[in-house]
């Protein structure tokens, strides 16, 4: 691809804990992938994690390991700019003029607002509120042409076009309209309730697996992985917890359902909660180790993310200053 041809595309990761299987297979691998395709920037999203409290102590830690994971993950600190977003200012300076470029009704249409504010009753702030503002700064600082995000942060991706095209109407051609780029994303579910989503806050440990889970652990949870009364490994409607097994085998090894199903025909669904165990902790056991030897180097980490955190903000910089000059504030 020529060099001035690349698009670029900018993504973030919220940091609340080790990334489970289904952020790695569903997002974070894809990163990896997309960072030789295009000018690639990733962010550790610490500033939309306040809208939910945290334990300061624990929240530094969790975001120097967030970082850490996104690198172990093969998220390469020479081939994209990776940086954390409190470290460039211009994301709460920005989020802030588009604020108030944002209508109360359009926040008060996304669902996520509405999903987050039931769930934490007790602390509607109104960082919860105008997240999308700062979202929307994220991405169009950086003019970004693509955004990787699940369906879940489609609404926020619209907004963000939305307030972006009324202020190139008005102030005229400021920001890259961003498309979504929705990968075709391995959606995994829990291996104790196949019809839900895999996810942490699982009330079932056995639930979840995490990208630095133990091999005997993996092996282990897909081993009492919850399956059908059949015994033929196929892809086929109501078979949840089967069809999860050959997503992640399927993502994994790159094979295709039809010839997973040929190569466990006949064995059972023991041999195959087997097979898919040892192929997953397999996978991640570089990640596990590169994880583990980033964190015994706090030194390089710091380097990667200062170096990333000024690369980020040479380019978040030149569009802060052409949006404080539109909108008619006295240069400093
Ligand atoms: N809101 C996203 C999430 O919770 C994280 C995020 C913050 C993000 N800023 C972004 C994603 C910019 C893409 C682009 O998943």
């Amino acid at each position: 691809m020529e060099e001035q041809k690349k698009k670029v595309i900018l993504s973030g990761i919220q940091p609340t804990g080790v990334f489970t299987l289904g952020n790695y297979l569903g997002a974070v691998r894809n990163w990896a992938q997309m960072q030789e395709d295009f000018h690639s920037a990733y962010m550790i999203a610490d500033l939309h994690a306040l809208t939910v409290r945290q334990e300061p102590a624990d929240f530094r830690k969790r975001i120097l390991s967030c970082y850490a994971l996104l690198l172990a993950c093969g998220v390469d600190p020479d081939k994209s700019v990776v940086f954390i977003q409190s470290h460039v200012p211009a994301h709460a300076q920005l989020g802030w003029v588009l604020a108030c470029n944002t209508q109360f009704g359009e926040l008060s249409r996304m669902t996520q607002f509405k999903d987050k504010a039931a769930q934490h009753a007790d602390n509607i702030n109104a960082g919860l509120f105008t997240y999308p503002a700062l979202m929307a700064a994220d991405i169009l600082l950086y003019q970004a042409d693509l955004v990787p995000v699940g369906v879940d942060q489609k609404q926020h991706l619209e907004l963000t076009r939305d307030v972006a095209s009324r202020f190139n109407g008005i102030y005229g051609n400021t920001f890259t309209l961003p498309e979504p780029y929705i990968a075709k994303e391995a959606k995994i579910m829990s291996l104790a309730d196949p019809l839900k989503k895999m996810s942490k806050s699982d009330p079932n440990p056995n639930g979840c697996i995490t990208i630095l889970d133990e091999p005997g652990t993996i092996v282990r949870k897909f081993k009492r992985a919850v399956t059908d009364s059949e015994t033929e490994v196929c892809y086929r409607e109501g078979k949840d917890g089967i069809n999860n097994l050959m997503t992640i085998y399927a993502a994994v090894t790159g094979l295709s359902m039809d010839q997973i199903t040929a190569d466990f025909a006949g064995r059972g669904y023991g041999d195959f909660k087997a097979a898919v165990g040892e192929v997953v902790a397999e996978h991640l056991r570089p990640v596990r180790e590169r994880y583990a030897d980033l964190m015994n180097n706090k030194d390089y980490l710091t380097e990667c993310y200062r170096k990333g955190a000024e690369q980020a903000a040479r380019i978040a910089h030149r569009t802060l200053e052409k949006v404080y000059k539109k909108v008619g504030l006295l240069p400093a």
